[in-house]
């Protein structure tokens, strides 16, 4: 998809005006100069719909049939947040889609947000235009007269200022970022394994100046005394791989970002009844990646570290057991209790590797429970932190972004239910209560005394009815790990 900033109405696009009233059709940038015939009968219907409620008609102008115009209803003006204002922009290219439109043209001043600036408005529409724009297609037989498919957007703004460029410019990096995260994430397992996981690692990597990547194979990894990693993938023909990216000065301290590989995750011995959807289980890895080249890209003045750890989680005659101790990179032992616990796992090592780099901040990115998913249902991410006050910190990231978090408690209390018998931490909870939050617990386990956030993504793994996203993966954390990595500088 093309996505312009234009300064000029163009003649012949079609439109979409978004609206809180019928009386504002008249005034509208894009409908004022529209002839009489066309805005009386725009005004007619405009008149019969509820656009505080959202309501939304497409309508062929009588003067020209072939130009369609989209009043598409904003709801309540008083309920017009940055979430309700993604969420419309959204829509308009997902029914603009469904009806066959491919060119379309936005006047951005319809979704301007009180108090903040029109760059931030822009950035978030560039973004969420985007975003609703892709959908997964590369194993479907293309029909004879293409996918359905809005090609170009064009956004009016009167005055477009370096500034205003510069924030377009910004937001069409972001958005890529997160759909590229998706192409990964919902790839099937046999054909993204952690081989091929690095593989496309190492692909983004070489297009990109200033962006570094280093592979770590089975021997290297086991070699490090990662028993994480090495224990979690020794069920599978697939071998592990540790990916490590970097960007920025190094006399910087970094943020250090750490995103779940899981390729696909079976259960493992602990096998799965319905692993459906579980090639999406690398989404946190993906996140992480997709994260860092746009960070790249943005160029912005921090240093960043990504670690994915990456394996294959499969039942077989040589797969870790439940029972099992095994030694992770820094030292403490992880008791399995259940090898469908397995991401926790993986990163307890990638997060004590984290440390060595002494960072500013350690973020994680994971699908690590369904328990997060029963707590939030599917419309945020779970946000955990060792820093009470990261919480607000990484929710307002999360609202200024649309990558939304909710926070979530993590008391010491809660190290009681993951301390070990046999071995130093236990994999899962001794009740069947909170488990995004014993799994939060075991993973504080393994950071050290740096300051950490955990975003559990599983809730946002994938796309719901009303988001206006295309089946699939979301590329949740992408947004949210660029605006953390904007705002520490
Ligand atoms: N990858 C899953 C979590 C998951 C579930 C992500 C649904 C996205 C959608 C994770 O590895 C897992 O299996 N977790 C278990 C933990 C349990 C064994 C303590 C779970 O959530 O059931
Ligand atoms: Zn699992
Ligand atoms: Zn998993």
């Amino acid at each position: 998809m093309e996505v312009k900033l234009i300064s000029k109405k163009p003649d012949s696009t079609d439109i979409v005006a978004g609206l809180w009233s019928a009386a504002e059709i008249s005034k509208h940038p894009l409908l004022k100069t529209l002839g009489k015939e066309d805005l009386a009968y725009l005004t007619a219907i405009a008149k019969k719909t509820d656009f505080d409620k959202g309501k939304t008609e497409i309508l062929r102008l009588p003067s020209n049939p072939a130009r369609a115009v989209m009043l598409l209803g904003l709801g309540e003006k008083k309920k017009w947040t940055a979430r309700t204002m993604m969420l419309s922009v959204r829509k308009s290219v997902s029914l603009a889609k469904e009806a066959g439109l491919e060119t379309l043209t936005f006047s951005s001043s319809d979704f301007t947000l009180k108090g903040t600036d029109r760059a931030y408005t822009l950035g978030l529409m560039v973004q969420n235009i985007l975003m609703a724009g892709y959908s997964y297609l590369k194993h479907k037989e293309e029909p004879k007269k293409g996918w359905p498919e809005v090609k170009t957007v064009n956004l009016l703004e009167p005055k477009i200022s370096a500034k205003l460029t510069k924030a377009f410019k910004e937001a069409f990096i972001i958005g890529r970022a997160v759909n590229n995260c998706r192409d990964l994430a919902d790839t099937p397992g046999g054909e993204m394994t952690p081989a091929l996981l690095a593989g496309a690692a190492e692909k983004t990597v070489k297009e990109i100046p200033g962006l570094k990547i280093k592979v770590l194979d089975e021997i290297q990894i086991r070699k490090l005394g990662m028993g994480g990693v090495i224990g979690v993938s020794q069920g599978s023909v697939e071998k592990p791989k540790f990916i490590i990216l970097e960007y920025g000065p190094t006399n910087k301290k970094p943020l250090v970002f750490v995103g779940k590989g899981v390729t696909f995750d079976t259960g493992g011995i602990n096998i799965k009844v319905d692993p459906l959807t579980m090639h999406m289980d690398m989404s946190g890895g993906a996140a992480v990646l997709y994260a860092l080249e746009a960070i790249a890209r943005l160029k912005l003045p921090v240093r960043v570290i990504g670690l994915i750890p990456t394996v294959e989680n499969m039942p077989s005659g040589s797969s870790y057991r439940p029972g099992d101790l095994l030694k992770t990179y820094k030292g403490k032992t992880i008791e399995v209790l259940n090898t469908d616990a397995e991401g926790r796992v993986i990163l307890a090592d990638a997060l004590g590797y984290a440390q060595d780099y002494k960072p500013q901040i350690i973020v994680d990115v994971a699908t690590l429970t369904g328990a997060a998913m029963g707590a939030l249902g599917q419309r945020m991410s779970a946000l955990f932190s060792n820093q009470e006050k990261l919480l607000a910190v990484g929710q307002k990231i999360g609202n200024q972004s649309g990558d939304f978090v909710w926070p979530m408690p993590l008391w010491e209390e809660y190290d009681e239910e993951i301390k070990g018998t046999f071995g130093d931490v236990a994999n899962i909870g001794k009740t069947r209560y909170g488990g995004a939050i014993t799994a939060a617990a075991f993973l504080k386990q393994f950071v050290g005394e740096y300051p950490w956030m955990h975003l559990d993504i599983a809730p946002t793994m994938t796309s719901i009815e009303g988001q206006y996203l295309a089946k699939g993966a979301i590329g949740a954390g992408v947004r949210f790990l660029v605006e953390l990595a904007r705002q520490y500088k």
